[in-house]
Parts: C-alpha cells; structure tokens; sequence
C-alpha cells in the first residue's frame, strides 16, 4: 500500500517554558522534528504531513526546503483530532502512519517493523514496556494476549494503571478506516479530548487485526516534555552515536566526554581525546587524531592528520597528513591541502593553504590562496576587508612571508618571492625577489628618558598649569 506519514507536532510544550515551539527545540544541534522527518524519510513515504499549531509558522518556516504538506490544527482537541486535519490529504487506498513532533529518537528500523504489521484490515501500534509507565496510555490485552483497547492513564481505574505495557502513541492503520474511526470519536473522557487512542477499539469492533509492536529500546520511544527529558534524550543521542563509532573502531579516551551531534563517518585506528564536539556530518580519514577539546562542525579531515588541542573548524576541508592547532580557528571554506601545518592562534577563513604550505602562528588568511611550499611568517595578517568588499590575496607557491606582515588585498606575491619582516605590501611582490617595505632604522645619541619630577617641584609646575593635576590628591 502507498503510504502516508502524519506528524503530530501542534503541542504547545508549556512545561518548556521557552519562547520556542517544543518541535524546534535543539537536540544534537538540529530541531526536534528533524530528527523526525529525517527517520520519516527513510521509509520512502509519498508523502509526509505535519501537523502544526496555531503560531506555529515559525515550525513551516523552519523546514521551508522540504517536500511537506502542512495540516493546521487552530486548536489543540487532542490526538484524534489532529491527525483529522491531516486526513483530507490522503487518499483512501494509502496506508497511514502516525508519529510524533517530540519523539526523536524513534528508529527506522522500528517504523518499518511496525508497518509490516499494519495492512488492509490491521491495525499495528507500537508499545513499550516500562518500569513506571506513569502518564502513559496503557494497552490493554485480553486473557488471549489481543489488545482490545488503550485507556489513558487519566482514564483508568486501578487494574488498568497496574498494566506496564504502555502506548508509544505512534501506530499504523489503513485510510479509509481511519478516517471513519476518526469521525466516530467522541470526547467524552477525563481530559474532554478526542483520542486517537480510541480508534483501537474501533478497529478491534470492526474485526480488524490488532497488533502491538512491542519497541525493541526504550530510549527511541521517549518523548520530550520538559527541559530534564530533553537533556536525557540529549544524553542517549550521544550513548546511541558513540556507541556505534566504539563499534566502528575508533578509540574514543572517555565515551561519556565525546559529543556527537549528526552523522560522523571514520576509517581506521581514528583517536578522539575528550571534550571534542563534532556537530553535523563530520568525516575523519584514517589514523586521524582529535585532540582534547576540539570543536568539528561540517568537516572533512584527511588520514594521517593530527588536530592538536582546542582546534575550531567550521564547514573545512583538511587534507592528508596535515597539522593542525593547538588553538586554531578553520572558518568556513578554509582548505588545507596534504601536508599543510596551521598553528596555534591562527584564522582562516576561505582561504586554501597549499601542500606543504605553513601558516604556524598567529597568523589571519581571509579570502586568500596560497600556494604549494610556502611559509607565513608569524604575525602575517591578510588586510581583506576595506570596509565596504572583500579582496583576494594570492600567493604563489615557495614564497616566504617574513613576519609580522600585513598584505593589504588585493595583492598578489610572486612564485619563490620573499617578503621582509614587517612589511605593508600594497602592490605585487614579483616573482624571486625580495621586497620589503620598512622605514629606516634611527638611533639618537645623547637621547634620555623623561624622569619623574620631586614632589615640590611636581605641585609647582601644577601651579603653573604644565602639569595636569594630580588625580590622587584630595
Ligand atoms: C499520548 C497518548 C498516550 C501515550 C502518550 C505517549 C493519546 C490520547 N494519548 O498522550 O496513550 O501513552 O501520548 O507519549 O493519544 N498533539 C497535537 N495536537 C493535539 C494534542 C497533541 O498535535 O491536540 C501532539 C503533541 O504535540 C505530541 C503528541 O501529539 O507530539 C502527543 O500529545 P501529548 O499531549 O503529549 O499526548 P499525551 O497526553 O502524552
Ligand atoms: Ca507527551
């Protein structure tokens, strides 16, 4: 069957208190329902609707880029009824599967086994057993072990509250059916809300199959609420990812000091020290080594290469056997070819070091290319912005810049050209020669340093208004 895919993201999330809508609320770096339309995507649906809430417009502009279709629900009514707002949309013969805005962590793998429990005349709903399903829906079983009805913890009297099996609240059920069940509700219960939950035993009296999927981790079910379950969900997120990079083979020093937040892609024997951050997708080639406190986000790093400590790079590409911090600052499209060195309290920002080439300290590179075999003295600075544009500095391969240099773009320097320490180079370095640009060097003979005057004779060139008054006296 084509399959249809609502997410209930219209929730106000007022035990967040925060501005924000709950669904964009940041885990690993990336709103709530990202997380969910990305294992939405996952499953080919043709088509994924969401469902938002009044003020929500922030939630569409959010994900603007996207293929979606969005159900407005005005009011919050309850579960039922926000899944009625996205029923217009779908055609009869689609399969439909319900997943929540807030619960981010749900795996693919789990979708797909609940789909292939939900088909023409079923109905699959994924559960969980907890130890305290306190809050929760509980799936209520008959003496044969089939669920004939979900009852909501307000709902529930002291038998039904004893049941550990509880509704994730995602499930799957064709269209048609569906929609009839949904039209069929009533909010006649504890909270006065139309219940999706309720559809259940509306399929079970139509003598529709009823499975529950129990979910295989209980972490991929957890719903985000308030601000302590979105920082234990935070906190899964890292177990799930660098659990999986342990089993990759990459060393990490401490697990529970790594941070990842997306997709990170490592070859072999690759060490990351602690405190490390890597957001976005991050690929790290073999043997490369990630020094304590490093910060990756959107980077390419080539084998062999070392980041020493506290290195900062954003959307960088690092080549092969490369040399990197401590304390350097890669913005975005900054490039390092093979076997480049930057050092410590250097910046660049997009700016390519070539093979070979060495910018070790102190040094800023702004929309600047530099060539192979190249040393940037210590202190070299690209002037690249007079205030209005951006300029380009070229500088060809073999050159030296002396320290302490400023190349005020655009300007290039020559093939094998050397530039004197100190320099404010403003017009082409040609190619091999030395330039340089200094005034010359003065001594004064018989020059001496000025003294303090005595005390009398301080107070009295006060008097006499050649010396500012004393800031200290009374
Ligand atoms: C729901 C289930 C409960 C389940 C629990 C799991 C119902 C009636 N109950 O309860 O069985 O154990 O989830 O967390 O379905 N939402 C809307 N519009 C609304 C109401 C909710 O979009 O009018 C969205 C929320 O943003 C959220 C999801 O639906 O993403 C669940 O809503 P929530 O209020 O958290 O449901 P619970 O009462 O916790
Ligand atoms: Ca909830």
């Amino acid at each position: 069957m084509p399959l249809s895919i609502v997410i209930l993201a219209a929730g106000q999330g007022k035990r967040m208190r925060s501005d924000r809508p709950k669904v964009l609320q940041p885990l690993a770096g990336r709103p709530l329902l990202g997380h969910v339309l990305d294992a939405a995507a996952e499953l080919g649906a043709d088509a994924i609707h969401v469902v938002y809430g009044h003020g929500g417009e922030a939630v569409r502009d959010a994900f603007a880029g996207r293929p979606l279709g969005w159900a407005l629900q005005a009011e919050q009514h309850g579960t039922g009824h926000a899944v009625m707002q996205a029923m217009p949309a779908i055609p009869d013969d689609h399969q439909v599967l319900v997943l929540y805005g807030d619960v981010p962590l749900v795996r693919p793998r789990t979708l797909e086994a609940l789909l292939a429990r939900a088909g023409e005349r079923s109905l699959a709903l994924l559960s969980v057993m907890l130890e305290d399903p306190s809050g929760y829906g509980r799936v209520l079983r008959d003496n044969a072990g089939n669920v004939y009805r979900i009852v909501e913890q307000k709902d529930a009297n002291r038998k039904e509250l004893s049941v550990r099996e509880a509704n994730t609240g995602l499930l799957a059920a064709p269209a048609a059916a569906l929609r009839r069940w949904l039209a069929g509700l009533s909010n006649d219960n504890a909270q006065a809300e139309y219940y999706l939950t309720d559809v259940v035993a509306l399929a079970v009296r139509d003598g529709f199959k009823v499975e529950a999927v129990v979910a295989p981790t209980v972490a991929e079910v957890l719903g985000v609420n308030d601000r302590a379950q979105l920082a234990a969900l935070e906190g899964e997120y890292r177990r799930l990812r660098t659990a999986e990079l342990l089993a990759a083979g990459v060393t990490l020093l401490d697990p529970a000091r790594v941070d990842v937040r997306g997709p990170v892609r490592c070859g072999r024997d690759v060490v990351i020290d602690v405190n490390v951050v890597l957001e976005g997708e991050v690929e790290l080639g073999d043997r490369v080594v990630v020094g304590p406190g490093c910060v990756l986000r959107d980077v390419t790093v080539g084998a062999d290469t070392v980041l020493h400590p506290y290195c900062v790079a954003q959307d960088a590409a690092i080549g092969e056997r490369c040399s990197v911090g401590p304390y350097a600052r890669l913005r975005p499209g900054a490039r390092l070819l093979a076997g480049a060195h930057v050092g410590n309290f250097v910046e660049l920002k997009n700016a390519t070091l070539g093979e070979g080439s060495k910018a070790n300290h102190l040094t800023y590179l702004g929309d600047t290319t530099v060539g192979r075999e190249v040393n940037v003295g210590a202190g070299t600075i690209t002037c690249n912005y007079d205030g209005a544009n951006k300029w380009p500095t070229v500088i060809e391969d073999g050159a030296f810049i002396g320290s302490g240099s400023m190349l005020v773009a655009p300007v290039t320097v020559g093939r094998g050209a050397t530039i004197g320490a100190g320099s404010t180079i403003t017009r082409p370095a040609p190619r091999g020669a030395l330039t340089l640009e200094r005034s010359r060097q003065q001594t004064l003979a018989g020059w001496e340093r000025p003294k303090k005057a005595d005390a009398e004779a301080r107070s009295q060139q006060i008097e006499r208004g050649r010396l500012p008054p004393d800031p200290d006296a009374s």
